[in-house]
């Protein structure tokens, strides 16, 4: 018989949260045993819409190494998260958040990447993080790599393009997963893995010196390495605590045919194929043709060993996350450009933007949503969205952002209409519930938060946290399940 009803809004289990990665939020670069990591040897951006993560030679890792401050390097100082996660996941649990996502710095637990032994120190302070969420009913939701790597293995290695990094990551994961057994429902392998087709800041190998050629190949080789990790990480957390589920991560890059000429439609698809290659591999468990033809054609050789596509095809993840800010434009024959926080594709003349150029499309957003569900057929979590802009403290302490209220009630309300479409949507960690340090530009003013920090760019400031506007309207939307959005 043919069914009426479809769902009408969030299912009442829905996971409303917030998202945040160590190397943005931690700060305490160097406490307990700490290792220093690919992203606290990123300089500082100089000018806010230009990204420094790519740009990291031997040489610039050598003098941060010598550096031991955080003035070049902001990421070493975070929000100070290391010392404030009590007051910062009591202000989470008041806003009513069900679930929230982190990363574990590997650096704390493997300080050099290449040890025998686990840093206790690291694993201790996660366990008191993990406590403390489980005290307010918030589930941890941890990604293990958030575009960091211990610095000592790209010295060594350089990072993932040495197949070399696939033992010790899982030796991480393995501590980790044990460690942590029973307490964490969900878990992400690489943040954003598709953005490791562009470089440094995700694979942890320096490729800056390498022609383009050179560089795609290290690049897709390293990205295999990561592949494989993934699978082994996931039959690892299936063995050691199998009520635990493990879902991949892609910065989710929607495009469309910058007209309505079957040339620009062809080259929207091919975009298209190059994002959605990485949740291919990763849920479907192999390799498309469509990539296979690109290696070919582009001369370039995917090294495996012979149980690596077995691997792949026997482990794959349980559940699809993505991160989505904005959405952009392709047009045959312009070379095929990366997007949001790595530079910026084609322009929307339908779309506005915000202060750093990203385009605000949150009907994009049902668009990826529908296009994922019908792709996997598996669970999707919305892990990242929001909109990074400058906040304005009134004289009275107060912070009026109803930009990023409406940028985020926008979304919500394409995300409610996915799910009436059928989509299997089970939670939204918005990006940088609290003012963090920018992935991409190292800024502090850059800010996604409901909290306000109170330190800037140059990281001075008290580290007070403050309610802002959305603080109070996103606690509003969890209490209502998301009907209310006003
Ligand atoms: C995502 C990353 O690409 O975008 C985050 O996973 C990042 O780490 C976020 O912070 C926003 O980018 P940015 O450059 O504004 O911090």
């Amino acid at each position: 018989m043919y069914k009426k009803t479809y769902p009408l809004s969030f299912p009442k289990d829905f996971l409303w949260g917030g998202a945040t990665a160590a190397n943005q939020v931690e700060g305490a670069w160097d406490a307990d045993g700490k290792g220093l990591t690919t992203a606290e040897v990123v300089k500082k951006a100089e000018n806010r819409r230009e990204t420094t993560m790519g740009d990291v030679t031997k040489q610039s890792i050598k003098t941060a190494i010598k550096d031991h401050s955080d003035k070049f390097y902001p990421k070493r100082r975070g929000v100070d998260f290391y010392h404030h996660y009590k007051e910062d996941i009591k202000l989470f649990a008041e806003m009513g958040f069900k679930v929230y996502r982190f990363s574990i710095a590997w650096g704390r637990i493997f300080p050099q990447g290449d040890e025998k032994e686990p840093n206790e120190a690291g694993l201790a302070f996660y366990d008191k993080v993990i406590a403390e969420l489980l005290k307010y009913n918030i589930k941890p939701l941890i990604t293990l790599s958030h575009y960091e790597m211990p610095i000592n293995l790209t010295l060594k290695h350089n990072g993932w393009s040495d197949r070399h990094a696939i033992k010790e990551f899982t030796r991480f994961t393995e501590v980790v997963f044990k460690r942590y057994r029973g307490k964490v429902p969900y878990w992400l392998t690489f943040n954003e893995i598709n953005t490791g087709a562009w470089g440094f800041h995700e694979t942890g190998a320096i490729d800056s010196d390498l022609n383009e050629h050179d560089q795609l190949q290290l690049r897709y080789q390293a990205l295999h390495h990561q592949f494989v990790a993934s699978a082994l990480a996931t039959k690892q957390l299936h063995e050691i605590d199998p009520k635990a589920q493990m879902g991949c991560m892609i910065a989710r890059m929607q495009t469309y045919p910058a007209t309505p000429n079957p040339t620009d439609v062809r080259a929207a698809q091919v975009a298209d194929e190059q994002n959605l290659f990485f949740t291919d591999v990763q849920a479907r468990g192999e390799y498309p043709e469509y990539m296979n033809r690109y290696f070919a054609e582009n001369e370039l050789q995917i090294t495996m060993e012979p149980q690596d596509q077995k691997l792949l095809k026997q482990f794959p993840v349980d559940f699809i996350t993505f991160s989505y800010y904005m959405s952009t434009v392709t047009k045959a024959g312009d070379k095929q450009k990366t997007v949001g926080n790595f530079a910026s594709g084609g322009r929307n003349p339908y779309l506005e933007e915000s202060d750093w150029g990203w385009q605000i499309d949150p009907i994009g957003l049902r668009v990826t949503l529908n296009e994922l569900w019908d792709r996997y057929r598996l669970p999707l979590m919305v892990v990242e969205n929001g909109l990074g802009a400058v906040d304005k403290v009134e004289a009275d302490g107060s912070i009026h952002d109803a930009y990023r209220i409406d940028y985020l009630r926008k979304h919500i309300v394409e995300m409610q209409e996915a799910i009436r479409d059928g989509v299997e949507l089970i939670g939204y960690t918005t990006w940088g519930p609290i003012d963090l340090i920018s992935a991409s530009t190292s800024e502090m003013s850059k800010r996604y938060g409901f909290i306000y920090v109170d330190q800037d760019d140059a990281g001075n400031g008290s580290l007070k946290r403050s309610r802002k506007d959305s603080f109070y309207w996103y606690q509003r939307v969890i209490s209502s399940n998301g009907d209310s959005l006003e």
